[in-house]
Parts: C-alpha cells; sequence; structure tokens
C-alpha cells in the first residue's frame, strides 16, 4: 500500500496528471478498488485532487458465456435439425435440451430459418434457408472482446434476450492538490509537551479540526435509585392533593426541630450521641427568625404547660433551644410551615403539605441504619379531624405505594397523641413490617404557634430508604447510598413503579 502511494505520487509528479486511475492499477498490477483507497486518502489530506470519469459497458451473463464457443440457442437449433427431411419435435428437445432448446426454436421459428411442416402425420421441424449466419454469437463475441455495438442489438440483448447485462464503475483524472508532497506528512492531532519544550510545534503540521464529529457519548445522566422512588412519591403526594414544603435547609435551629415540638430539653434524642451538633457556628440567637411572643409561649407550655395539658415542670433554657444542628427529621419543616400558616395574612386555612429530603442522626452504621438518610413526611391540617381520618388517608396513602393491608399500633412521640406505628402486610415475606410512624399534633404543639382550638393535624412520616431497597432488592444500605455505592449499579437500575 505505501508502495503504491509512493508511485502514485511519482507518476504524478513526473506527468502532472493521470489520465485515468484504470490504466495506472493495471500498469501498477493492482485491482482498482485497492486503488481507490490510496486515492481516497490523499484526497482527504488534499495531496492529489480527483476527478470521476464515469465508465459504461454490457458483460456476457453466465449462461451466454457458452455460446461463444456452441453458438446461440437458434444456431444450435437450426445445425440440429436434418437438411431435407427435417426432424419431430421430440427429436430436436432431445438434441438441443433444456431452455436453449425452448428459446432457440423460438428465436428460429421467428427468423424463419425453420418451419414446422404438418403435412404428413407428426409434425416435423425442416430448414426454409440453405444456412445462416449466427448474428447474436457474433455480437456475444464482440462484447466479450470490449467492442461496441449497434444500440438496438444491445437493447434486445440486454433486455428482451438477457444475455448481456450493463456494468457501470468509476475511475479517476487524478492531478495534483493544493498540500502535492512526494511523501505524506503525517499532521499531528494533538498539541505536546515535546513540541512546546522543543519548539518544533512552530514547523508542525496540525489535523484540522472535524467541527461535524460526533463527539463521544457522556455516559451521565442517570437517576439514583431513591431519586426514582422520590419521583413516585412525589405524584402519589401531589395526585392526593398535597403540596411540598421547602426542605432547603440541613442546619435547623434546636428550636423548630425539637422545642417547637413540645419535645423536653432533657430528651435523650437531644444528646449530642444521637444528634450531630454544630460547632461553627454553635448557635442562632433566636430573635432571628422565632417571634419573642411564639417564644415566649413554648417556654411556657415546656414548663408550666396550658391548653389542658400540665408541661414538663422543668426549668427551660433559651440558649439550649439555639443551638445549631443537622436535622434529625423532616418533622422540623412540618413545625416550621404550621407556625406560618397560623400566622399567615388573612390567618389559618386548611392546608395539605409533604415533604421528601434528608436527614442526619448520629447513629452507629450498620446494613440497616446510615447517619444521613431521607424522609418522607405528610400532614394534613384541618379543622375537627380524628384518628379515624388519619387511618383512612394512611390506607388510602399506603395502598398507592401497594401495601394494602396495613395494621396499626399505638406508640409515642413527644409531639403526637395518640401516637401509631404503620406495619404493613409482606406478601412476599409472609411477615408484618413496620413502614411508617404516624399521629395528631399534641395541643401543646399547636396551641402556642396560634393555630385555633378546633383545628387538629395528622401527620405520618416515613424512611425513603426502606420502600427502596425493598423495591432493589438492595439487602445492605451501605450498597444504596454513600461512598461504597456502584456507580454500575446507579446506571443499570431499572425504572420504578410504585404500587403495581
Ligand atoms: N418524625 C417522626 C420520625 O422521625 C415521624 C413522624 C412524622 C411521626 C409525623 C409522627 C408524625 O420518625
Amino acid at each position: 500500500m505505501a508502495d503504491l502511494e509512493a508511485s502514485l505520487l511519482q507518476a504524478l509528479n513526473a506527468q502532472e496528471c493521470i489520465a485515468d486511475s484504470g490504466e495506472f492499477a493495471k500498469s501498477a498490477g493492482v485491482d482498482h478498488m485497492v486503488l481507490v483507497g490510496t486515492i481516497r486518502s490523499l484526497q482527504a489530506s488534499e495531496m492529489i485532487v480527483a476527478e470521476d470519469i464515469d465508465h459504461f459497458r454490457y458483460a456476457l451473463t453466465e449462461e451466454s458465456q457458452g455460446y461463444l464457443t456452441a453458438g446461440s440457442p437458434e444456431a444450435q437449433v437450426f445445425n440440429a435439425v436434418t437438411p431435407g427431411e427435417g426432424i419431430t419435435l421430440a427429436e430436436l428437445k432431445a438434441k438441443v435440451p433444456g431452455e436453449a432448446g425452448d428459446v432457440g426454436f423460438k428465436q428460429a421459428m421467428q427468423q424463419r430459418w425453420l418451419a414446422l411442416d404438418k403435412a404428413a402425420g407428426e409434425p416435423r421441424v425442416v430448414r426454409k434457408v440453405d444456412s445462416i449466419e449466427d448474428r447474436t454469437q457474433a455480437l456475444l463475441a464482440d462484447v466479450a472482446a470490449g467492442r461496441e455495438i449497434p444500440k438496438a442489438e444491445a437493447d434486445n440483448l440486454a433486455k428482451k434476450r438477457k444475455l448481456i447485462k450493463p456494468e457501470q464503475w468509476k475511475t479517476y483524472k487524478l492531478t495534483k492538490g493544493a498540500k502535492f508532497a512526494l511523501e505524506r506528512k503525517k499532521p499531528a492531532t494533538d498539541l505536546t509537551f515535546d513540541m512546546l519544550a522543543k519548539g518544533t510545534w512552530r514547523t508542525q503540521e496540525f489535523k484540522d479540526y472535524n467541527f461535524n464529529a460526533f463527539g463521544v457519548l457522556p455516559s451521565g445522566g442517570h437517576l439514583h435509585p431513591l431519586l426514582k422512588v422520590r419521583t413516585q412519591f412525589r405524584k402519589i403526594f401531589t395526585q392526593m392533593g398535597f403540596e411540598e414544603m421547602p426542605t432547603n435547609q440541613y442546619v435547623e435551629l434546636s428550636f423548630w426541630n425539637f422545642d417547637a415540638l413540645f419535645q423536653p430539653q432533657q430528651h435523650p434524642a437531644r444528646d449530642a450521641h444521637d444528634t450531630f451538633f454544630l460547632n461553627k457556628p454553635a448557635a442562632t440567637a433566636s430573635d432571628r427568625g422565632v417571634p419573642a411572643d411564639y417564644l415566649q409561649r413554648v417556654q411556657s407550655v415546656h414548663e408550666v404547660g396550658g391548653y389542658g395539658s400540665a408541661g414538663y415542670g422543668y426549668s427551660w433554657k433559651l440558649a439550649e433551644s439555639e443551638k445549631n444542628l443537622l436535622r434529625t427529621h423532616t418533622t422540623a419543616v412540618s413545625s416550621r410551615m404550621l407556625y406560618r400558616l397560623a400566622n399567615q395574612p388573612g390567618g389559618f386555612k386548611p392546608a395539605k403539605y409533604f415533604s421528601i429530603d434528608r436527614v442526619f442522626r448520629n447513629e452507629q452504621v450498620d446494613r440497616t441504619h446510615l447517619a444521613e438518610f431521607h424522609q418522607v413526611e405528610g400532614l394534613i391540617c384541618d379543622r375537627g379531624l380524628t384518628l379515624g381520618d388519619l387511618i383512612g388517608v394512611l390506607n388510602q396513602f399506603f395502598s398507592r405505594l401497594g401495601l394494602k393491608k396495613l395494621r396499626f399500633k399505638p406508640a409515642y412521640n413527644p409531639y403526637t397523641e395518640p401516637s401509631m406505628e404503620i406495619f404493613s402486610y409482606s406478601e412476599q415475606l409472609n411477615k408484618w413490617m413496620e413502614v411508617g410512624n404516624s399521629g395528631m399534633f399534641r395541643p401543646e404543639m399547636l396551641r402556642p404557634m396560634g393555630l385555633p382550638e378546633d383545628v387538629n393535624v395528622i401527620a405520618w412520616g416515613l424512611s425513603l430508604e426502606r420502600p427502596t431497597m425493598i423495591l432493589y432488592g438492595i439487602d445492605n444500605i451501605r450498597d444504596l447510598f454513600g461512598h461504597k455505592v456502584s456507580l454500575s449499579m446507579v446506571r443499570k437500575n431499572p425504572i420504578c413503579r410504585l404500587g403495581l
């Protein structure tokens, strides 16, 4: 190949022009197709210019090749007929068998070389002329030799008798290109350190950028299973008429995370063993965002109670409520929203809210626990809500997830009364599994916010990880979330359909 390229360039240098690449290939003793490869590549480098030369010729078919020596079918048939008495059709068939016999007989009759004599009994094929000239054979010989034949006869042989076939091909007229040279210089594709160091970049030829080429397909754009399940939860909530709460605040005041929720300051969950407190800044002054009168009512409900409650009877510390922490549950978001709902212009209006976001707990990490995970939380705030409403909504919500059989177990949360753990029967595992926690927010939480006395809030929460692990058959939470997650799991996980 390299030799072919060199000899082509040399020939072009000597003659300025190669009139026909076909001739060049013949004299170089290579197949023209091989030469075309070299031409294309030199053309792409602008070393040569190639102009198309269109060629057309007829070639013999496999069938007609045999007629070159044996004569055309009509001549074969004519020769098979005995001069004078002729022969029967059966005898002729035996002498010139197959298609050649049939076609030859038809042709010879048309040319009036033969006739059918039916005078005496069985019809006989007889000659009508003494001798014939095999024009078809002569034409085939011309075609085989590359000589041109008259158009009408060529059409007849090609279209009607299918004895010759048209062939088209291209060769090229070659001239020097803008970057003609006797040897190809391979243009560099990259600027290297070496070129810069040695200064060779000044003379180095660089390959042009191909701005039309497609880039390498990025392998990004895959959704993590948690995101897919989150989308499904969002759909279910929005279909049920819930509105999403703003959850864009990982760092929260102890006040909204605990105090507003009537969670006493000595509660073990407020210990550094359970909650991540911030060192810098360790606290946020409560006058930044918590109105003084509300703060006052919260302090008083913790210390002495009110709204029918006896309170906890301890000395509530402002400093404890000002500590910054990483929110331990999305209920911190709910408490902010409920306060806003109670104090919005125009007063309280019923609302249905949900949130899905990250929470943090200072926990020992194991196959089912992480120090950060996601919670899904829903709440309804309206007048006269009862535990029956909560059970009804939970049945509706979980049945949309595909969990149709629920049981409720009395439980305790500092901020709800009554409280219920939610269990669902898993047909797959043949057992009851805890799927969430729920309750009715206490008046000790709602009344200091300013919500009217007849307004109740029913609420529930669950983790996003648990249903995701069940759906995707993942049994170690560290395979789902965190630094040990395999990227191929993220790339290959299937679509998510809750509730099917
Ligand atoms: N905050 C509770 C938890 O972290 C869940 C919950 C939400 C319970 C709302 C009752 C009402 O488990």
